[in-house]
Parts: structure tokens; C-alpha cells; sequence
């Protein structure tokens, strides 16, 4: 038995390749880096569906489906409810996602595509009693989100952030969220049943639920001369620190860079609260050289949430929704694997090792 499954193989994908000693993610042939300077997120959402789906338009006419399951999915909006807006982010777009109904053809994909996006910004601006915003069906998935959350239209320099985001965490192998949808595909089960799989998974914080802890952790630095002490101490209480380690990765994730270019592109631009940038490089460089003198046998590196983290607050984010806006990227990503899963895969049912009492013998 592997623990965590560490380095087992549970599933066959031309979905994407995850290597880890390299640091490269490859996305159907494509490298992170081509894709992140050449691509939209609707362009990776199509590449991704490729042969999946006996219906699937070009990717210009499946970006204009994408715009219109946008507005259709706003209609979902009316269930909103005040309990609702008191459960956490990530529950309220879950329990508004469980009402799609449950299919494997390309509207419903589309719809479980669209609703992240229309359900996080609609969500930000209900807590803070604001109107909720109609999607904008001509504009791309990353320009919409933002004009629906903020209420402004974005810059360019924005849409190209928050599209370059979309882009790196749109699949990654066999992750635990897409682990999950492969699981409930695997029954017959449908599509949103698998999203919701998936969604609960990302949820965790070792999971999609860690960058707004990084905030935490910086917000607590306060200051790069103070980045030193303060992670000496938590890792000396026992703490793990939020945005570095992987399980797959043994150098540096690939899309912390792409990220971080993202997050100098805007602060390039003047959109990044002045100082933040370089205290989290500062943060970054002293918990690496940390790492590696307490964790000798165990190269730890940064990964894709420590500048998630920058990049979704400079972008106007409240932190409690990070995990919701990673859900707008991985989607594509679930919905793919579904789908491939569902045609290709066989039911996944494992052995468990039985390690409770011995069966005991009744007296005759
Ligand atoms: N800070 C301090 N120590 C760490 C960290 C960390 N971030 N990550 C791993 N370690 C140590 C851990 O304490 C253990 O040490 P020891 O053997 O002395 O007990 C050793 O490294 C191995 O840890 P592990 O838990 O067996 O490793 P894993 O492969 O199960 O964990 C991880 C991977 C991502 C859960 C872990 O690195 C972690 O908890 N990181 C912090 C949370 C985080 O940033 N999560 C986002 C992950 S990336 C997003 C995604 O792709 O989903």
C-alpha cells in the first residue's frame, strides 16, 4: 500500500503531463509557457474538450457558446437565498452548482464552465449588499468575471492577468480535485455530479484552499526585514508554510513563474499596491533558503498558490473567494477529464487493507 497513493498511476490521460523533477507542465502537447503567451482560456478549454464531446464547435464559436451559457446560468442567481450568503464562498457556488442538472453533453459542460464565474461575482457583491451584475455574453470569460465582480470594466492589462491565471491552473494531471471527478465519472455518474466531487476536494487547504492563508502569513510578516524570524518560528511550532511543497514537484512549480511574470506585468502598469511585490519576494526567498536547512532530505519549492495569492488580490479579489476563482480555471480541466474518464475508463474501484479488530468467534 502507497500512502496518499504517492507515486501511483490510477489513470491513463492525453489530457496533460505533470513533470516533476523537469518543473514542466505539459497541456495536449502544448508547454505552460506556449499557452500562457499565445492562448485564452477559452482557446485551452477547447484544446482540452478536443474529441471529447461529438459536438464541439471551433474555438471561436464554442467561446460565443461560453458567452451565452454565462447568461443563461445568471437565471440561477434567483435561488439566492440569505442563508445562503452565509455560508462560506466556495459552499454558496457549490449549492448553487448542484442545481444544474446532472448530463454529459457540451450545454451542460458549458453551463458547469460558465458558473463559477457568474456565481463567485455574484456571490462577492451580494455579501458586500451590492447588486449582482448580467454577464456581458461578447466579452471573454477573464474580462467578464471582472467587469460582473468589481462593477468596472477591467484594463487590458487586468483580462491579460486574470487569463493568464485561467490558463496555468486550467489542468494539472491527476490532481486530488480531478482525482475526485475521475472517481464519480467512473460510475456513470454525470458531469455536475463529478464538478461537485471535484469542488469539494479543491476546497481543502492542502489543496485549492491555500493561497489565502498566504495572505495571512504576509499580512503577519508585515515586513521583508521580518520575513526571516517570523517563518522561523512557525516552522519551529510545527507549522507548514502556505505556497510551497508539492507532492509531484521536486523543483520549482512552472506556474509559479508564469504567474509571478503576470504579477510584475501588472505592477509594471502600476496596478499592484506599491511594496507588495517585493515583500512577498522577499517572504519567498527567506522561506526557500528555511526550507532547505530545516527540511534537508525534502526539496521544497514554491508552488502555484504563493503567487496565486499576489496575483487574485492585486486583481481585486476578497481572499475568501481565491478557492472559487481557481475553480474558474480548473473547471476546464474537470470537465475534460470527466468526459475522457467516462469514454475511456473502466469503474475505479481499489482494495482497502482491513486493520480493525480480528473477527471474533461466537462460543458454541
Ligand atoms: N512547509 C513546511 N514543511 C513542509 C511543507 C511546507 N509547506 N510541505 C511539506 N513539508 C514537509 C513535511 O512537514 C514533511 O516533513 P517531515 O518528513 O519532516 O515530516 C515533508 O515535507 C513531506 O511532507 P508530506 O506531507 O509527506 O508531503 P506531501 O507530498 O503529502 O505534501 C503538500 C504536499 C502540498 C500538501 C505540502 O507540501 C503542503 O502542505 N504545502 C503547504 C500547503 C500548500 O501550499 N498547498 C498547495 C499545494 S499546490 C496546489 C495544488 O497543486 O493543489
Amino acid at each position: 500500500m502507497k500512502d496518499g497513493l504517492e507515486d501511483v498511476i490510477a489513470a491513463q490521460t492525453m489530457l496533460s503531463d505533470v513533470d516533476g523533477n523537469a518543473g514542466r507542465l505539459v497541456i495536449r502537447g502544448h508547454t505552460l509557457d506556449d499557452l500562457v503567451q499565445s492562448s485564452s482560456f477559452e482557446d485551452v478549454a477547447h484544446l482540452l474538450f478536443a474529441d471529447l464531446f461529438p459536438d464541439l464547435p471551433d474555438a471561436a464559436a464554442l467561446a460565443a457558446a461560453l458567452g451565452s451559457a454565462r447568461t443563461k446560468i445568471f437565471r440561477h442567481l434567483a435561488a439566492i437565498d440569505p442563508a445562503l450568503l452565509t455560508l462560506s464562498p466556495v459552499a454558496a457556488i457549490r449549492a448553487l452548482m448542484a442545481r444544474i442538472d446532472d448530463g454529459n453533453d457540451l450545454v451542460t459542460a458549458l453551463q458547469l464552465l460558465a458558473a463559477p464565474a457568474v456565481f463567485t461575482a455574484a456571490i462577492i457583491r451580494l455579501r458586500r449588499s451590492q447588486q449582482a451584475i448580467a454577464p456581458d455574453a461578447t466579452l471573454s470569460q477573464a474580462a467578464d468575471f471582472l467587469r460582473m465582480a468589481s462593477g468596472r470594466p477591467p484594463t487590458a492589462e487586468q483580462t491579460a492577468a486574470l487569463n493568464t491565471y485561467l490558463v496555468t491552473v486550467s489542468d494539472h494531471g491527476l490532481n486530488a480535485s480531478t482525482f475526485a471527478a475521475r472517481v464519480v465519472a467512473s460510475t456513470g455518474a454525470g458531469l455536475t455530479s463529478s464538478s461537485l466531487a471535484a469542488l469539494g476536494a479543491l476546497s481543502g487547504p492542502l489543496h485549492g484552499g491555500a493561497p489565502g492563508p498566504v495572505l495571512d502569513m504576509l499580512d503577519a510578516i508585515g515586513n521583508p526585514r521580518d520575513a526571516e524570524p517570523w517563518l522561523e518560528a512557525a516552522l519551529a511550532r510545527g507549522e507548514r508554510l502556505m505556497g510551497f511543497g508539492h507532492r509531484i514537484y521536486r523543483v520549482r512549480d512552472p506556474r509559479a513563474d508564469a504567474l509571478k511574470g503576470a504579477l510584475r506585468a501588472l505592477a509594471a502598469s502600476g496596478q499592484v499596491v506599491e511594496g507588495r511585490t517585493e515583500l512577498a519576494e522577499a517572504v519567498e526567498a527567506a522561506a526557500l533558503s528555511l526550507l532547505k536547512r530545516k527540511k534537508p532530505d525534502r526539496p521544497l519549492d514554491t508552488n502555484v498558490e504563493f503567487y496565486t495569492a499576489l496575483l487574485l488580490e492585486a486583481l481585486g479579489f476578497p481572499r475568501e473567494t481565491f478557492t472559487c476563482v481557481f475553480a474558474v480555471g480548473r473547471s476546464a480541466g474537470w470537465i475534460a477529464h470527466t468526459r475522457e474518464q467516462a469514454l475511456h475508463g473502466r469503474l475505479m474501484r481499489p482494495q482497502s487493507l482491513y486493520i480493525g479488530p480480528a473477527t471474533k468467534v461466537p462460543h458454541s
